[in-house]
């Protein structure tokens, strides 16, 4: 959450800084605003809202602003205040002659406040970082060394930041540092950048160095310096990032999200690409090390994930139970951190992140390894910070993801969900060869049955007009579809603001049954296999107390057809792997609700994609 860019070298930095805050839009768009060093003086200018804010107020200051060369920019998702221009950043020091940009969360900010107010210093915004610009110039003014002032700043911080902050008496400096908080720098030619993720400087360089915590660097266009906590300099890391420079384009589509939903087929088809050749052939995976001894030695497994993530995660438990026989937990990070969890080195911990970036689940991961086990990253970056912390990898490739609502990279993840699963049960021997081979050849199959979806959306945008001006929607399903509920009801409330729930069908008479009039709509994921019956004994259960009836089904029964007001069909799939398929009409339906809607598709109010803080 929040995306800091930095910038020093011979190009024109305001189109520069303007350009990588576009490409991390996604990590916040609650305001934004850039600081440049121009003549003598650093100019600040922010905005609220979006990025093209900040482009209006840039706008009359073109030309005075062409030959500037080295800033920092911010966008941000609130935290500590509400999104006005004065809590924007770039934050500025008292006299104004240091501005700084903060992602993360400086969590002792209010007795650093007390302090510095006392001896004088003026805050003017609600915001945790302010503390940060005003420390780092306080130690500026012992040392006149802003690399110093910096480093003797954060040793009094405590919580998440990357940093980076640039002084009037520098005349194209940049100080960078991070905690817990991701940041990298760009080496270019006669120039170097500073970001928050790889969007925002790939199209100027592919060479870059990951910063590690309380590493710090101060940037020239000449030359970089890293030193560690104490002050030393220490060797610099630089590597060639694995990324294209990549025109985040929506081919066409009304909204990103519609087109990575599109994208489906080819996501599975991408991640099955060397892992599954052939259905009699043996699964590969080259960054899983779970031999058989390891997987002998384990008594447990955690999945641990937020949201979307956490979703495809208890689609995992309920593939790695069912293949394996391994007792799974699915955990939320942020309830995983703050108690005392029985694990140990019997305990294999997975950690499932579109980002790799999520800060509940990194600490969680972190907390996992510090008591031996095991760690499973299942993410779409590979070179995130979750990434650099697994003991195991498994690469979802399901390309870059924009709109802040999650689908292709949930369908990847419960791909992931099922290599992994068959994987360990080849490994445990504990499913038959042949039910193996049959599994993985219907595996291979979900590519056309989601074609087969996306190419007849009609029915799915009648049924959005239909329910649209609806305040509540409930979803109801049971099994290995019950975090299909979930998560369809999850996309529905993200986009579209409406009240959805999902329940596992059998919960509905234990309370939430009492909701349920002629107002209501229940959507019914139905699909044949073990629960079918007892789900549409529920659904006969709602349809009495008159709830508006909704079947997304692959079922051809007649007797659907009196029971529900609506029906969505879907190709015949096995039960096992019908949350791929039941899925993507669910991300249809609170697209084209949310669309007709008119509501902000791809940026919905107050979410972020990646969050950084806890
Ligand atoms: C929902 C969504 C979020 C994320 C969650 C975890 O559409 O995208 O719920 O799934 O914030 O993020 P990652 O997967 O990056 O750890």
């Amino acid at each position: 959450m929040c995306g800091i860019v930095g910038y020093t070298g011979g190009k024109s930095v305001v189109d520069i800084l303007i350009d990588g805050l576009r490409q991390l839009e996604y990590r916040g768009y609650d305001s934004s605003g850039v600081a440049v060093k121009c003549g003598e003086d650093i100019k600040v200018y922010k905005a609220e809202g979006k990025l093209e804010n900040l482009c209006k107020v840039l706008s009359p200051y073109k030309d005075e602003l062409k030959t500037a060369t080295c800033g920092i920019g911010h966008i941000r998702w609130a935290t500590h205040g509400a999104p006005t221009v004065l809590n924007a950043h770039p934050h500025t020091c008292t006299c104004g002659r240091l501005a700084l940009v903060h992602n993360g969360i400086i969590e002792n900010y209010k007795e650093i406040r007390e302090k510095l107010e006392k001896e004088g210093c003026t805050f003017r915004s609600q915001t945790d970082t302010e503390v940060a610009a005003h420390l780092v110039a306080k130690k500026y003014a012992q040392t006149k060394d802003l690399t110093e002032a910096v480093r003797l700043a954060t040793k009094e911080l405590e919580g998440a930041y990357a940093l980076c902050v640039m002084h009037n008496d520098y005349k194209n400096t940049i100080v960078a540092t991070k905690r817990n908080a991701p940041l990298l720098v760009g080496v270019g030619d006669g120039e170097f950048f500073a970001a928050s993720d790889v969007p925002a400087i790939i199209k100027y360089t592919n060479r870059a160095m990951y910063l590690n915590d309380n590493e710090i660097v101060t940037l020239t266009p000449e030359k970089m310096v890293l030193i560690n906590s104490d002050g030393k300099e220490i060797p610099q890391k630089i590597e060639t990032l694995p990324w294209e420079p990549v025109a985040l384009s929506k081919r066409g589509y009304k909204h990103f999200m519609l087109k990575e939903i599109h994208e489906q087929p080819d996501v599975i088809r991408n991640i099955l690409v060397g892992k599954l050749h052939a259905p009699d052939e043996p699964i590969v995976l080259n960054e899983v090390k779970l031999n058989k001894d390891t997987l002998k030695n384990l008594n447990r497994i955690q999945i641990i994930a937020c949201g979307t993530s956490l979703h495809a995660a208890m689609v995992g438990k309920y593939l790695i139970e069912n293949f394996c026989g391994i007792a799974v937990d699915v955990e939320a990070s942020s309830e995983y951190i703050y108690r005392k969890t029985v694990t140990d080195s019997h305990t294999l911990v997975i950690g499932v992140s579109q980002s790799g970036e999520t800060a509940d689940t990194l600490t969680a991961i972190r907390q996992a390894k510090e008591k031996g086990s095991h760690a499973l990253i299942i993410t779409n970056r590979p070179d995130s910070a979750m990434a650099r912390l697994a003991d195991s990898l498994i690469p979802v490739n399901a390309g870059i993801e924009v709109s802040v609502a999650a689908t292709k990279s949930y369908t990847a993840q419960l791909m992931a969900f099922y290599l992994l699963a068959l994987y360990m049960a080849e490994v445990k021997n504990s499913v038959d060869k042949s039910t193996l081979t049959s599994l993985k050849s219907e595996l291979m199959l979900l590519p056309q049955k989601v074609e087969r979806i996306l190419a007849h959306t009609e029915n799915i945008q009648k049924c959005a007009r239909a329910y649209a001006s609806t305040k509540d929607f409930i979803y109801i399903a049971r099994g290995i579809n019950f975090p299909t509920a979930l998560e369809g009801a999850l996309k529905l409330k993200e986009i579209s603001y409406i009240n959805a729930t999902g329940y596992p069908a059998g919960e509905l008479k234990h309370g939430p049954i009492a909701m349920l009039d002629e107002t209501m709509p229940v959507l019914s994921i139905l699909m044949r296999g073990c629960v079918y019956e007892k789900l549409l004994s529920n659904s006969e259960e709602a349809k009495a107390r008159n709830a508006r009836m909704i079947a997304l089904t692959n079922s051809d029964d007649e007797k659907l057809d009196d029971l529900f007001d609506y029906i969505i069909r879907v190709p015949e799939v096995q039960e096992l792997f019908s949350p791929v398929i039941a899925m993507v009409p669910l991300q249809l339906l609170a697209y084209y609700i949310a669309e007709f809607l008119g509501k902000d598709v791809d940026q919905p109010r107050n979410l972020a994609k990646s969050v950084t803080v806890e």
